[in-house]
């Protein structure tokens, strides 16, 4: 597909396998990555910018965009599941509020942000798809084992603001499909703690998912409609 391709959360081990594979597909691509920590890109194509997810830092990258080719593809990659202080929730006693809010800032509030500040960017005549990284343990009708408190409501809630975006999206910015995608358990930083248990056949790599994304997207064209779709291009339940 012509046009730029914007990469938000960068340094995401998926993210990185979904900058590459766009430059496999086509070298002569052209990729903005946002990150906290901003790599200098051999690639002449590819472009560096820095970002603290703060708003005023999300305004000035947006700035940086206006002189890009039309962009065609977004992925907002940013997701936290563990930090050095918090591992997700057994059980309520486990809660912590600072685990939460910072679940909730960088798992909802950040991505949403970047949605309020690309509509303008975003309503352009050429379609562009925008796909957000959310999780099936996001899915209220498909928890069963409880748990992962602060990951899992900071995902539905994902869910729910990207829904209401897309009611506006479908009246201002009309030629933008938007996607909240599962890409599976990947072997990246978010899922080490959590890989000894997954079956046999079910730890995908960055790059399989990757290319299950790309293909994924290139196949969904403006809609009005927000899809919740996992690494195959199925339908989750909300
Ligand atoms: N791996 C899995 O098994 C799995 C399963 C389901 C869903 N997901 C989702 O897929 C997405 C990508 O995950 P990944 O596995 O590639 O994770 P990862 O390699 O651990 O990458 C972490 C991502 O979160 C961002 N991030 C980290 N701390 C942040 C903070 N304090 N504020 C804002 N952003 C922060 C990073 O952005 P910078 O570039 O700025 O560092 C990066 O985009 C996430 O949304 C995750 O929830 C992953």
């Amino acid at each position: 597909m012509s046009g730029a391709s914007l990469v938000i959360g960068a340094s995401s081990g998926i993210a990185q396998a979904v900058i590459s594979q766009l430059l496999t597909d086509d070298p002569a691509a052209t990729v903005y990555r946002v990150s906290r920590s901003p790599n200098v890109s051999q690639d002449k194509n590819v472009h560096s910018i820095s970002c603290d997810y703060s708003e005023a830092q999300i305004e000035s990258a947006i700035e940086q965009l206006k002189h890009s080719p039309s962009i065609t593809q977004v992925f907002i990659c940013n997701g936290v599941l563990h930090s050095d202080a918090h591992m997700p929730e057994k059980r309520l006693e486990d809660i912590s509020g600072s685990h939460f809010l910072q679940a909730i800032n960088s798992n909802t509030l950040i991505p949403l942000l970047w949605l309020k500040h690309l509509l303008p960017l975003l309503n352009q005549d050429d379609p562009c798809t925008v796909t957000l990284f959310s999780a099936r343990v996001g899915s209220i009708g498909d928890n069963r084992l409880g748990g992962w408190y602060s990951y899992r409501a900071s995902k539905a809630a994902l869910n729910m603001a990207v829904k209401t975006a897309a009611v506006e999206y479908a009246r201002r910015a009309k030629q933008v499909k938007l996607i909240l995608f599962h890409p599976g358990t990947t072997d990246t930083p978010l899922s080490k703690p959590f890989q000894t248990n997954v079956p046999g056949g079910k730890l995908f790599s960055p790059q399989f998912v990757a290319q299950q994304l790309l293909s994924i997207v290139d196949h969904l064209e403006p809609d009005g409609q927000l899809s919740y779709l996992d690494w195959q291009g199925k339908t989750i339940p909300w």
